[in-house]
C-alpha cells in the first residue's frame, strides 16, 4: 500500500516556498585562473594549521572535489561523509554540501568543530519536510516505524525512529518489512514510491521531492535512448518514477559511480546533479557520459542537473569560512542527543550490512 501525505495543494505552496529561496541566490563569481590557485593554496595552508579535513559530496564544483582529496579529505555520499567526518581524528571538520550534511556532521562528532562554506546552503526536500507539519502527522500514525530521509533538520531526524540515506534506504525498509512493520516514509516520495515498488513494503508517503531530479523528464530521456541506442541509463532514486523505468541502474550517488565504473559499456546517460561527472570520469576517463535531458528551458533553469544549493559552495566562502572559523554549524545538545539515536541506527546497520551495501552497483 503507498498514500500520499497531502494532497497537490501542499506540494504547490512547497514549490512556491522553492522557487522563493532559489529567486533570492546570489550570481556566482567566476574565478580567474590565478585568484583559484592563490585559494587554494591559502586552503590547503589553514588546513594544516587547524588540524582540518574537507568533507564533500559528489554535487559541488569539481575545483572542491580535486582540494579535498588533495589534502587527506573525503569526496562521497552523504553516508559516506556522516562515517568519515565520525571516524576522522581532524578537529575541524569543513562540510561542503547542504546543511542536513553539516548537522549530521555536528551531531554525530558533537566534539568537533563542523564549518560550512555557506550555511544558507538548503535542500527542497528539508524545506517541505517543517516539523511543525511533520511531528503532528507521526503522532496521527503511531501505529508505524517512522523511516526519514538523511535530506531533513535535525528536529524531523530526532522525531524519527530510523534516518536513511540512498545508499541504505532498500536494506532498511526490506529489513524492517520482514520484522512486519509499517512505515511512515518522509520525505522524498519518489524514493519512497521506488522503495514502495521494490519492496512491497506498507508505506504511507509524505509529499516531496527534490527540485533537481524532479526535472529529469521521461519523454526527453527517451529521444535522447533514440540517439544513443547503446548507451545505459544511470539514475538516482529521487527521480520521478517514469524516468526510474527507463533506467539500467538506478542508485545513490556512489552507487552509480561504481555502475560507471564496472558495467563494461562505453557511453551512459546519467539521471543526477552533473557534479557526479567530475568523480565519473576520473574513474573511466576512456568512457562517456551524458546529462539526462531536464525540462528547464536554458538560462532560466537554476535547477537543471545541478543543485542550486550544493552549487553555493565555492573556494572563496571555503577560505572565508576556515580563516574566521564563520559558518559553525552546531545541533543543541539536548536535539543532537534525540537525532543521534536514529542515526546511530543507521551507521550501526551499515556496518553490519557493509558487503550488502557496498556491492550493490
Ligand atoms: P546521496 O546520498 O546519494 O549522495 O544523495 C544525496 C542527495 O542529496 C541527492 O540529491
Ligand atoms: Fe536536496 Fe536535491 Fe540538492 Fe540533493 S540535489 S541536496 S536532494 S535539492
Amino acid at each position: 500500500m503507498t498514500q500520499s501525505s497531502a494532497p497537490d495543494d501542499k506540494l504547490m505552496s512547497d514549490t512556491l516556498l522553492v522557487r522563493e529561496y532559489l529567486a533570492n541566490l546570489p550570481d556566482k563569481t567566476e574565478l580567474a585562473s590565478s585568484e583559484r590557485d592563490q585559494y587554494r593554496h591559502a586552503i590547503k595552508k589553514l588546513l594544516k594549521e587547524k588540524n582540518a579535513v574537507l568533507v564533500a559530496h559528489y554535487y559541488t564544483d569539481p575545483e572542491l572535489q580535486s582540494l579535498a582529496e588533495e589534502t587527506g579529505g573525503i569526496v562521497a555520499d552523504s553516508l559516506e561523509m556522516a562515517r568519515f567526518g565520525r571516524d576522522c581524528n581532524a578537529q575541524v571538520l569543513v562540510v561542503a554540501g547542504v546543511r542536513f550534511m553539516g548537522e549530521t556532521a555536528s551531531i554525530l562528532s558533537p566534539e568537533k568543530t563542523v564549518l560550512m562554506p555557506t550555511v544558507e546552503a538548503t535542500c527542497s526536500l528539508d524545506i517541505a519536510c517543517p516539523i511543525e507539519e511533520f511531528a503532528p502527522f507521526c503522532d496521527q500514525h503511531s501505529d508505524r516505524t517512522v523511516v526519514v530521509y538523511a535530506n531533513t533538520s535535525a528536529a524531523v531526524k530526532a522525531r524519527a525512529d530510523w534516518v536513511v540515506t540512498s545508499s541504505i534506504a532498500l536494506d532498511v525498509i526490506e529489513h524492517l518489512k520482514a520484522k512486519g512493520e509499517k512505515i511512515l516514509w518522509a520525505p522524498d516520495r519518489h524514493l519512497g514510491h521506488y522503495i514502495q515498488e521494490k519492496t512491497g513494503a506498507d508505506m504511507l508517503l509524505w509529499n516531496a521531492a527534490c527540485i533537481v531530479h524532479e526535472e529529469f523528464k521521461a519523454k526527453g530521456l527517451f529521444d535522447m535512448k533514440t540517439l544513443y541506442p547503446d548507451a545505459k541509463i544511470l539514475a538516482h532514486p529521487e527521480s520521478p518514477a517514469s524516468v526510474l523505468s527507463m533506467a539500467d541502474v538506478i542508485g545513490s550517488t556512489s552507487q552509480l559511480i561504481k555502475a560507471a565504473c564496472d558495467l563494461p559499456d562505453q557511453t551512459f546517460i546519467v539521471a543526477t546533479d552533473q557534479g557526479i561527472f567530475y568523480k565519473m570520469q576520473q574513474l573511466a576517463p576512456e568512457k562517456t557520459f551524458i546529462i539526462a535531458p531536464t525540462a528547464g528551458k536554458d538560462a532560466t533553469c537554476r535547477s537543471c542537473a545541478s543543485c542550486p544549493w550544493m552549487g553555493m559552495n565555492s573556494l572563496q566562502a571555503m577560505y572565508e569560512s576556515l580563516r574566521d572559523g564563520s559558518n559553525e554549524v552546531r545541533v543543541e545538545a539536548e536535539l543532537a542527543k534525540k537525532a543521534m539515536i536514529p542515526l546511530q541506527r543507521m551507521l550501526d546497520f551499515s556496518a553490519q550490512h557493509k558487503l550488502k551495501v557496498q556491492g550493490k552497483a
